[in-house]
């Protein structure tokens, strides 16, 4: 995914962009772009790499000052990161400058239709067709001109647009893709995500799909497509702008990492009763449904989204009867078992904004199938199309990493867990209470693993410096745990990490164990140790080097592998929680070591909302 930002006001806005485009470039970094308008013309700006590539670039050689202005920090989707590729995209005349998040799906009919026109294109972007169709419909009126095109274009967009024909405002739409507007005195910006404009406004109205928004100096005003005005709520953000920023913390990623406690908490606020649960956002959707009636579950998330829904799975396997299943996003939508409405499916996603999610939230849907999400982002897409959401409240995540939100999903699936037990009368009921127990102290526990391992891994981190490679294996919720772990050391170190049910080894892949290779070891779950310790003797019988991971008081490893790590206990369900800290920290860890960006690693961008 990408960022937009925009500003009209008194002040400059180039500056505004630059700060602004900085707050949002964990939504992509390959290149960035702004356009300004001094009310009479606009000129622009792009570099590849990241803001303070295009800020050097603007020093270097400035470009006109201007109180209008409209920027972009890109990650690649159409076409490679180059500075003809980066937004903003204008057509050949240079009359209109726009700015593009999202996919214009029938980009390639556009294109030809417009090639048999006589335009040229420079870029290999989806984007280009946008400002070309707009030079080509031009009425001479911007605002006339943008409601001939907008309906020309399918796929998700969140557009902000500049024209030499009225250089005094901007045009901004979203059409399943967030844009806010936010409120200033006498000034107005926009951005993709409320962090980029906390410092500017706490004033913001998120630009509805099917909604046009014209920003002048003087007014905000919002109309729908056909031109029926609207009257924006305006909504006022209690965030805190310093909790977004690094604070004592070189990195955002181990700032959330440290988060953890405090997100959980966050996330339990209010929902723990003296005997259950109670999540009220939950209400309306359980009475409207009997709920004895549904036949089966299904968990949907990307990435890390996806390893939260497969521990919740596990958690509501052990609580309730019915079957749940768990699909990654982008594998639902092409393909998924039968759906009808007396199917659940819970849609895991942190920004609540990944295109695949909600695609595969939109299958679900075409099928009557009742949703339920799981998101940190308030009025996300995903939250305003589930039939209800359950918020994680962690607080904003800014590294590309998913830390704080592992495992914040995985606290608010068993919430939801205990609340459908209960309903359902599950056979796992008479658990709960020493659930609820383990759940208040939960918090305290992964404060207590915080303070244990950091430590110790950071050393480990030191001497995987030369290793390529990784190999994490463990049983039940550890080999789950093992699949996050593996993607946060890919992710995070670019070290090949790959997970296995420590099982599974024997079967083929014990072939890749040479002497001295690194093995992680995880063994939190007491049930499956004493099998996981003959897993990890086979692989010390061909000399690999092995780290275990275990829980305080548990004497059955340190003997078999060569260093030991402990964590404390908690109810098993819970310990996929804390046994990710160690990994999460590794990562981190051994990305720093290797001298790597934690916070942006490469090739990659916060929430994707392309498929
Ligand atoms: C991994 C990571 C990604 C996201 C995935 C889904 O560290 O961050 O795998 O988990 O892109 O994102 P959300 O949860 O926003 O749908």
């Amino acid at each position: 995914m990408s960022g937009i930002v925009g500003y009209i006001g008194k002040h400059s806005a180039q500056s505004i962009l630059i700060d602004c485009l900085r707050r949002l470039d964990y939504r992509g970094y390959d290149s960035a772009g702004i356009a300004i308008s001094n009310f009479h013309e606009i000129q622009l700006r792009k570099e590849k790499g990241r803001v303070e590539d295009l800020e050097a670039s603007l020093q270097l050689e400035p470009i006109i000052n201007g109180n209008l202005g409209i920027g972009h920090t890109r990650w690649a989707s159409h076409g490679t990161p180059t500075i003809s590729n980066s937004h903003p995209l204008c057509d050949e005349e240079e009359r209109f400058f726009v700015v593009h998040n999202g996919i214009i799906e029938n980009y390639q009919q556009l294109k030809k239709f417009l090639l048999e026109e006589g335009y040229h294109f420079h870029t290999d972007t989806d984007t280009e067709v946008i400002p070309h169709l707009l030079a080509h419909y031009d009425t001479g009126h911007f605002e006339e001109t943008v409601r001939e095109v907008i309906p020309l274009l399918k796929g998700t967009f969140a557009l902000a647009i500049l024209s030499k024909n009225d250089p005094n405002q901007m045009i901004a739409l979203s059409q399943n893709n967030p844009l806010i507007i936010g409120f200033g005195q006498d000034e107005a910006y926009l951005s993709s995500d409320i962090p980029a404009l906390l410092p500017y406004t706490k004033d913001i109205y998120p630009i509805k799909n099917g909604e046009l928004a014209v920003l002048t100096q003087t007014a905000v005003e919002v109309k729908t497509l056909s031109g029926d005005k609207v009257t924006p709520k305006r909504v006022h953000i209690q965030w805190n702008h310093e909790e977004l920023e690094l604070q004592q913390y070189e990195h955002y990623m181990l700032k959330e990492i440290m988060e953890q406690p405090e997100a959980i908490k966050r996330t339990l606020k209010g929902r723990l009763t003296e005997d259950g649960v109670a999540i009220p956002e939950l209400e309306g959707f359980l009475h409207s449904r009997n709920l004895q009636s549904f036949e089966k579950i299904m968990i949907v998330g990307s990435g890390t989204s996806y390893h939260s829904g497969i521990i919740g799975k596990k958690i509501l396997d052990s609580l309730i009867e019915i079957p749940v299943e768990v699909a990654i996003a982008s594998e639902f939508s092409c393909e998924h078992s039968t759906l009808t409405d007396k199917h659940l499916v819970i849609v895991v996603s942190q920004s609540g904004e990944t295109a695949d999610t909600l695609s595969a939230l939109k299958e679900a849907k075409k099928y009557g199938t009742p949703t339920i999400a799981i998101t940190n982002h308030w009025k996300s897409t995903l939250s305003r199309q589930a039939d209800c959401t359950i918020y994680t409240y962690e607080g904003q995540e800014l590294a590309v990493a998913a830390t704080k939100a592992y495992t914040s999903q995985i606290t608010g699936l068993v919430l939801l867990a205990i609340v459908l037990a209960k309903q359902m009368n599950g056979r796992g009921v008479e658990q709960i209470p020493v659930l609820l127990d383990a759940l208040h102290s939960l918090s305290e526990d992964v404060e207590k693993c915080l303070i244990m391992t950091q430590d110790a891994i950071d050393q480990f981190a030191q001497i995987t410096n030369d290793q390529e490679k990784i190999f994490i294996v463990g049983r039940g919720s550890d080999y789950v745990l093992a699949l996050e772990g593996a993607l946060k050391l890919q992710e995070v170190a670019y070290i090949h990490a790959d997970a296995y049910a420590a099982g599974e080894m024997k079967h083929g892949t014990m072939a890749l164990i040479t002497p001295g290779i690194p093995v992680i070891a995880l063994a939190t779950q007491h049930h499956l140790r004493e099998k996981t310790v003959n897993n990890i003797k086979e692989m010390k019988a061909r000399d690999a080097y092995v780290v275990g991971i275990t829980t305080i008081g548990d004497d059955s490893i340190s003997s078999v592998v060569d260093e030991v790590m402990y964590i404390p206990e908690a109810h098993p369900l819970l310990m996929p929680i804390l046994a990710a800290i160690p990994l999460q920290l590794l990562a981190y860890y051994a990305g720093c070591v290797r001298g790597y960006n934690v916070d942006r690693p490469r090739n990659l961008a916060k929430s994707l909302t392309v498929e």
